[in-house]
């Protein structure tokens, strides 16, 4: 990224370029051995850094043009080559150069899965309501979901279905989301924003740097931070490694992610909501059909703790889906369509209700403001206060169900 920056400014200091052509210009790019201007991951959120320090003109590869146009207020001059650079610079004829590749997908695509779910609709979905009931105020009000039950009750297919129900990301989350994704070398050059809620989706034998994010030469974000803005969702979730859970805690704690370095500390934003899907036990099968030890029962659910349980706002159960539900002719499950208009309707009065404040979502109110702005009706403090006072609810679980009850109410 800064090889150009570095190229003009020995060409500056040589003489070769007027140093106050580069008033108020930033330079961007990797330079080939033949002086070829190669793109390079991460000019969206660099340009936003440019324009934030009042700099008004950003030289880019051709290749990242359209990525760094998505900037108000900032002039952005394309370029193929460090001749070209120098020519724009002393106001000279450009060189004829071709047109410079794109960048290869520098970062690993194998656990998005947007375009995978993009046409998956909720009518698919028998039986099951209180699931769809709990994921529905999930996406109204953006909380976690832990999704537990025996093999082929729905889980996947419900999590799967998350992203159809939520609204498109708001432009200044547009913006950030698509800085991510910028990093992560992943954006498509001529269309680079991404609109949508993400949905990712790491199989269980990924590593900590790939879902936290981390690496070697360059550091860059991983699925927890892919999934800003929108689901991380982790199925199968015992499987996963524990350390790589528990990493996760601070994230939903902090909405980023922090990576230290001998020299340095990396952080990028990772406001996801989290799914996590289970089954009861490593048998797949729930209540009488599970002929498990308990402790085999118990050391499986344990694998997810307690801490990572008690930041999940929503824990359903799942049962199979009966012979009578999938034979049922008449049955017509509510579609994507329907329901996504009732998240749509839900997100507006939330709006509406925490206008002037930074938050949209009940999900994203503190405790002590829920407590303060918006109490409760007293009947309902009181069953809570009592299952606090008896053990049976922590206290980041009162501001859970608060949260919670906003939505469901
Ligand atoms: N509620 C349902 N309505 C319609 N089809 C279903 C339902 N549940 C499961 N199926 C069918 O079973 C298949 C498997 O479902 P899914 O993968 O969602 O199950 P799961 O609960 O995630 O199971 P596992 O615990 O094995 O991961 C689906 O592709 C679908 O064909
Ligand atoms: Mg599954
Ligand atoms: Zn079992």
């Amino acid at each position: 990224m800064f090889d150009l920056a570095i190229a003009v400014a020995v060409l500056a200091a040589a003489g070769v370029v007027p140093s106050d052509a580069l008033q108020d210009a930033v330079l961007l790019g990797e330079l080939a051995l033949d002086g070829r201007l190669r793109a390079v991951p991460g000019v969206l959120p660099a340009t936003l850094a440019a324009s934030r320090a009042g700099l008004t003109r950003v030289l880019v590869p051709e290749a990242n043009a359209v990525e760094a146009q998505q900037v108000a207020g900032v002039r952005v001059v394309a370029a193929r080559s460090l001749g070209h650079v120098v020519a724009l610079l002393t106001d000279a004829d450009p060189p004829d150069d071709p047109p410079v590749e794109a960048l290869q997908h520098v970062g690993d695509l194998a656990w998005r899965g947007e375009d995978r779910t993009a046409g998956l609709d909720l009518r698919d979905v028998l039986g099951q309501d209180d699931a769809r009931f709990a994921l529905e105020a999930t996406a109204a009000g953006g909380h976690h979901l832990l999704l537990t039950g025996p093999p082929g009750a729905g889980k996947t297919m419900l999590a799967e279905r998350l992203p159809g129900l939520l609204p498109d990301l708001d432009p200044d989350h547009c913006l950030e989301v698509s800085a991510v994704h910028s990093v992560a070398g992943v954006l498509t050059p001529d269309d680079p924003l991404v609109r949508r809620p993400p949905f990712v989706d790491p199989h269980h034998s990924a590593s900590m740097v790939s879902i936290v994010g981390g690496g070697s030469r360059m550091i860059r974000p991983g699925a927890a931070s892919m999934a800003h803005r929108g689901v991380l969702f982790l199925d199968e979730a015992p499987e996963f490694n524990a350390n790589v859970i528990e990493a996760l805690r601070q994230s939903l704690e902090s909405g980023q992610v922090t990576i230290n370095r001998a020299n340095r500390t990396a952080w990028f934003p990772a406001r996801f909501q989290l799914v996590l899907a289970m089954n009861p036990c490593p048998c797949g099968l729930e209540g009488s059909d599970c002929s498990c030890p308990p402790a085999v029962r118990r050391r499986y659910a344990d694998r997810l703790s307690g801490p990572i349980r008690d930041r999940v706002d929503v824990h359903r159960v799942l049962q199979a889906v009966a012979r009578h539900q999938v034979l049922d002719q008449l049955s017509r499950p509510e579609s994507t369509a329907v329901v996504a208009g009732r998240v749509a309707e839900a997100r507006d009065r939330q709006r509406a209700r925490y206008a002037g404040t930074p938050w949209r979502r009940n999900a994203d109110v503190p405790g002590g403001e829920l407590r303060r702005w918006w109490p409760l009706a007293p009947e309902i403090t009181t069953a809570l206060h009592e299952g606090r006072h008896r053990g049976r609810v922590s206290a980041r679980g009162m501001d859970r169900i608060m949260r919670l009850a906003w939505v469901v109410s």
